[in-house]
Order: structure tokens, then sequence, then C-alpha cells
């Protein structure tokens, strides 16, 4: 079991990025902290956990238990080394296996769900996986953003959006990598959460902040959106 995350230089490339540096580093994290739900006592299924970040705020916020699932070797070695914690058990698994049968009060995915094909067996996984009443809260990469061969073109920059309504694989280029990601549309994604039995509670596109970017990046991330945030309970017993 691997993935690109492995491989030593993306993996090298990966934690000279800022966001691998802390949370507020990350682009999305104001936005996204303002969606967890109370972490007192929590039990909390953290997917693609990468480095741990997450996990060891969770830990310092009050969770009960965190199971930090992540497929990648390397990250998982890094996340001992940074982020070990008492209440944090680090798990070298695919996300799509999840082999876990405690409920959950959050399962919680941050930019690892547009590595997966198929979002709905996955999403009736972590449905069953909830507590009544838990929250799955997931930052994934923007139908806009994953549509095209995520490039910008011409002068001034435009983003490309095509090839919208065919969903699948794409190759793409990150951190100089040819990388396999899968896009989705926002009808997969959010009537995915619906038929699966989730209520959504947040829909939101993550907004570029000007603190973290200089004045040339920023111009440009106003220009399309590249992650979408999403928070959904499993509110109440399906038929
Ligand atoms: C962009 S990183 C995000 C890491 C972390 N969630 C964060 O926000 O800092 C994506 C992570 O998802 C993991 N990942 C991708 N596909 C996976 C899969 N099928 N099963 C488990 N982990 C996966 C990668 O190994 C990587 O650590």
């Amino acid at each position: 079991m691997s993935g690109i995350y492995d491989h030593d230089d993306f993996f090298a490339r990966y934690m000279q990025m800022d966001r691998s540096k802390g949370l507020h580093f990350a682009g999305e994290w104001k936005q996204l902290e303002k969606l967890l739900p109370d972490l007192e006592d929590a039990c909390i299924l953290d997917l693609g956990c990468g480095i741990g970040w997450h996990a060891s705020y969770f830990a310092k916020n009050g969770a009960s238990s965190i199971t930090a699932i992540d497929q990648s070797e390397k990250m998982l070695k890094q996340a001992r080394k940074l982020h070990s914690h008492p209440k944090i058990t680090y798990v070298q698994a695919d996300l799509c296996a999840i082999q876990e049968d405690k409920p959950f009060d959050l399962v919680f995915a941050n930019l690892c769900l547009h590595y997966i094909n198929d979002l709905l067996p996955l999403f009736e996984h972590i449905y069953k996986l909830l507590k009544q009443d838990g929250i799955f809260l997931f930052n994934i990469e923007h139908p806009v953003f994953t549509a095209g061969d995520q490039t910008w073109i011409n002068e001034p920059p435009v983003w490309k959006v095509d090839n919208y309504f065919s969903e699948g694989k794409r190759e793409t280029v990150f951190l100089d990598t040819k990388v396999e990601k899968y896009h989705h549309t926002l009808t997969t994604i959010l009537n995915g959460l619906l038929k699966t039995g989730f209520t959504l509670e947040a829909v939101e596109e993550v907004v570029p902040s000007l603190e973290l970017l200089d004045k040339e990046v920023y111009k440009l991330e106003m220009k399309r959106p590249m992650m979408l945030l999403v928070r959904a309970r499993k509110a109440e017993k399906r038929a």
C-alpha cells in the first residue's frame, strides 16, 4: 500500500510547503476550524491524516480518542515523530477499506477525498461509522478546480474549467510530480451525502486569505475556488 506521498522527492517537497509547518499556514484552517463540532470527549476518525496536525489539535482540545488513518508510511512516520499523543492512534490503511467498528462523533477528512474514485460507497461507510447525530466534516478540492487539467491559460490568467460532467481520473502536476486525482461534480458530492442520509449543515468555498498570500498570488487565487468545505450530520434514522 503506498501512494505519491511515499515518493522521496514528492514527500520532500510536500514537507517544504507552508501547510506542513502548522495549521495556521493552511489557507482553509480559519474557515474549517469554525465548522468543527464540540470536541470535548469526542471520539474522532481522521482520514488521510498526513503528518498529524489536525489529530494533534483534536487531542489538545478535548477529544477523548483520535484514530488517524493514512496510507503513506512516510507521512505517518513524520506524524508519529511530530505529533505523538496518548489519545492518538496512527494506523496505516487505505481510507476506502476502514476496518474500525467503534462509533465516532466526528469523521474528519482534510484534502484527501479527491484521491478517491468512487465517493458514494465511502459516504455509506462513513455514515455507518458515525454515531447518531455525528458529524462528517471534510475539505475536498473544489469541482471547479478539479474539472480541467488544473492549469491557468492565457495572459492575464484564466482558469480552465473543462470536461466538467466527465467525472473520474485526472492527471495533474503537483509539486513537479505527476499526480492522479479524481474529479467529482458538486451534484455527486452534495447529492451523494443527501442520498446517503446525511443532512447538510454547511457548504463553504474557501476564500483566499491576504494574510497568507502575497498580493499577486492572492489576485490569482481570487479568480476561482480551490477548496470546498462540507459539514454533514447523521441526523435521523434511515428507513
Ligand atoms: C494533502 S495531504 C493532507 C494531509 C492532512 N489531512 C492535512 O490536511 O494536513 C493528503 C493525504 O491523504 C493521504 N491519502 C490519499 N489517499 C489515501 C487513501 N486512499 N487512503 C489513506 N490515505 C490517503 C495521503 O497519503 C496524504 O497524507
